[in-house]
């Protein structure tokens, strides 16, 4: 049979297509660019019909009303990801959380979810029957091969990417056809701290290293500093706009890579329309599933890969805390793990944790003596090389419980300096600085507390309140 009416056979309504899912039934769905809204809202619309339902999907740009007190006894999501729109909904345990490194999430899916539904967005099939998965190949990708049912929402505005990133119409359930732009990830404006930051980082990249890029405010940061640089390639879980002008001036060409040269390699696009513009039939970047791409032994085949992640807190002990504030879960692990395991065992390979030295408007440190009760420890002290702040860089390895303390204290904001230095006096029994050093602390956090004072009393943060 041609494609085309293997095609016309399986179109569907959203409606008629949601009929295949039952009652207490797991169903997958793809996530952020690529995440199925049309078909999601179809099942929200129709709530009522359902019962017990399971949605399975890692990290949603949109609103999650999978957690909407209504939906109780009707669908849970089982969040991968918590973001803005669900970890209310996961810390009062409305919604559930499951937690894994990202290159083991499909293996995680497929043998121990198991779910029977799967529903994804896609491309329109190509002139030879085949769709693509466009941004979005993740894991996403690989539940379509073992689903009983595959709901695909078929979207102009999905890009056609290469790479493992096609299939068949045959090899789907049921197709519905609804066009809507894709949720997008908007670059912020860099601060200045974050400026900082890029700078520190980009210090340590050298031409031709293979990089990865993490998620959140630091990594467009880090490629706006890699002006100068040559011959650098991209092995990563994902990327954002930040890596496409880099990407078109050619500063990014991928030619030293060991593995998939002349190619950057990706498991999903997180970016906006830019970026989707960018890899839409472009060969030289490929998506692929997330048990490839994270895989820290197919990473660490690239020689001088370097990996940028960023975290919420660290302790003196160098534990990095990315993913949960006290109880409540904040992201996830995704490849923060991945990334720095497989850049450890790269040769050459070096691993970047990057964060302002403050959150919360400056009020707490984020170097902290001892991590916040009820968070638990993303990247275990044994695996942290580099930490970045906008003070300077803090290299782990090697380094005895002292002076790995010391050199954390050294990039802690300046007016946090002192209290650290204490709990270290405490816990060691012996000052961590000697008195010059300590003067020069004392002067820095004096002219701080006088520009936080200035700050707080100008007329335009007056204006805010
Ligand atoms: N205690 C309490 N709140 C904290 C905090 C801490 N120690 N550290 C940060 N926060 C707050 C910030 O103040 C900010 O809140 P606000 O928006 O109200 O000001 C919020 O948490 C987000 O912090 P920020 O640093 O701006 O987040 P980000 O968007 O840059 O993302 C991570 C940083 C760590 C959350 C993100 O990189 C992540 O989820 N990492 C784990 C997964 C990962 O690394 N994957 C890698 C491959 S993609």
């Amino acid at each position: 049979m041609d494609w085309r009416e293997i095609y016309e056979s399986k179109l569907v309504t959203a409606e008629e297509a949601i009929k295949s899912i039952h009652d207490n039934d797991k169903v997958v769905t793809g996530f952020a660019c690529g995440e199925p809204f049309a078909i999601e809202r179809a099942l929200i619309e129709h709530y009522e019909d359902y019962h017990n339902v399971e949605i399975v999907n890692m990290l949603t740009l949109g609103d999650s009303p999978w957690c909407r007190p209504e939906m109780k006894g009707h669908f849970t999501l089982n969040c991968l990801f918590a973001s803005p729109s669900n970890r209310k909904a996961i810390s009062s345990g409305v919604s559930e959380f499951t937690t894994s490194h990202f290159y083991e999430i499909p293996e995680m899916i497929k043998n121990y979810i198991c779910p029977r539904v799967s529903i994804v967005m896609v491309s329109p099939p190509d002139e030879h029957g085949y769709v693509s998965f466009g941004t979005t190949v993740d894991y996403t990708k690989g539940t379509t091969d073992y689903c009983e049912v595959v709901i695909a929402q078929v979207n102009k505005y999905m890009p056609r990417t290469f790479g493992n990133s096609i299939k068949h119409v045959r090899d789907f359930t049921y197709f519905v056809e609804c066009d809507e732009k894709l949720p997008e990830v908007k670059s912020v404006e860099i601060s200045d701290t974050e400026m900082k930051i890029g700078k520190y980082c980009a210090s340590l990249i050298h031409d031709g290293d293979c990089l990865q890029l993490g998620i959140g405010g630091i990594p467009n940061a880090v490629c706006a500093q890699l002006w100068d640089k040559k011959d650098l390639g991209i092995h990563s879980e994902l990327v954002g706009d930040g890596v496409v002008d880099l990407l078109e001036a050619g500063v990014i060409n991928n030619k030293k890579k060991q593995t998939n040269a002349y190619r950057t390699v990706i498991g999903a696009a997180f970016g906006s329309e830019k970026l989707n513009n960018y890899i839409n039939n472009n060969p030289s970047v490929e998506l692929h599933p997330i048990d490839y791409v994270n895989n820290p032994i197919e990473i660490a085949k690239n020689d001088n890969m370097v990996s940028i992640n960023s975290c919420l807190q660290v302790d003196l002990l160098g534990q990095v805390v990315s993913d949960t504030v006290g109880l409540n879960q904040f992201s996830a692990v995704g490849g923060q793990v991945d990334f720095v395991r497989g850049a450890t065992m790269s040769k050459g390979g070096r691993s970047i944790i990057a964060m302002p030295s403050t959150a919360k408007g400056g009020m707490i440190s984020r170097i902290v003596d001892k991590i916040t009760e009820g968070s638990a420890v993303t990247t275990p002290r044994n695996d942290v090389n580099y930490v970045v702040t906008e003070y300077g860089i803090a290299q782990l390895k090697g380094k005895t419980l002292k002076e790995r303390a010391r050199a954390l204290i050294s990039i802690a904001h300046p007016k946090f300096r002192p209290v650290l230095a204490i709990e270290y006096m405490k816990r060691y029994n012996e000052e961590p600085f000697t008195k010059d050093e300590v003067m020069e602390y004392i002067s820095n956090t004096k002219e701080q507390i006088k520009e936080d004072v200035k700050n707080i009393l100008s007329p335009s943060s007056k204006s805010c309140e």
